[in-house]
């Protein structure tokens, strides 16, 4: 597998987190409540598989490829996204601690989820865009390389076990969604 199908294929992930993000912002509007434990779960999923995880391969060794290349400008601008990301998470985060302390508003806990995932959709089809750059860039040599750094990550960071526990988490949450 190359470098860019592995991060195609977290994607299909990230892509299921910014649904669910959406739906219960929707849900947290129109009914102004918050369903504390699935939002702690979203983060969760954030932290784990978006952050701690998705990023750092991005981070760490996809875009660094690119470095001193005509595409390290895009790699750059991709890394200041993640910031964003991080900076809208941390948000949401603290007003879902705000919304524990006095239950006064859900109007921030649902923007925060909503701006989540608009994040995530407009950085992943930026990314892919690049990832066709990239291919076109980075040889098989070099990808084969990246792919290995990936691996340490993997080994490191997302054993089988923690693995499973997100893919529960999402299968969990997407049946709840599924009958509210
Ligand atoms: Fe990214
Ligand atoms: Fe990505």
């Amino acid at each position: 597998m190359s470098a860019t199908s592995s991060l195609k294929e977290d994607h299909v992930i990230v892509r299921r987190i910014s649904s669910i993000a959406r739906r219960y912002a929707e849900i947290i509007y129109s009914s102004n409540s918050v369903p504390v434990d699935d939002v702690k779960k979203v983060l969760i999923l954030i932290e784990m598989f978006i952050d701690a995880y998705h990023h750092c391969k991005e981070e760490c060794s996809y875009f660094p490829a690119v470095d001193g290349s005509m595409l390290e400008d895009e790699a750059r601008a991709l890394m200041v996204e993640h910031e964003l990301g991080r900076r809208i998470a941390r948000m949401l985060n603290s007003n879902l601690d705000l919304w524990l302390r006095d239950a006064r508003s859900s109007e921030p806990v649902a923007r925060m989820l909503k701006a989540y995932a608009e994040y995530l959709d407009l950085h992943m089809e930026r990314e892919e865009r690049f990832f066709s750059s990239y291919d076109a860039f980075v040889d098989e040599h070099e990808q084969d390389r990246v792919m290995d750094a990936f691996n340490a990550i993997r080994r490191e960071r997302m054993g089988d076990a923690r693995l499973r526990t997100i893919l529960s988490m999402l299968d969990e949450l997407e049946g709840s969604l599924e009958v509210k």
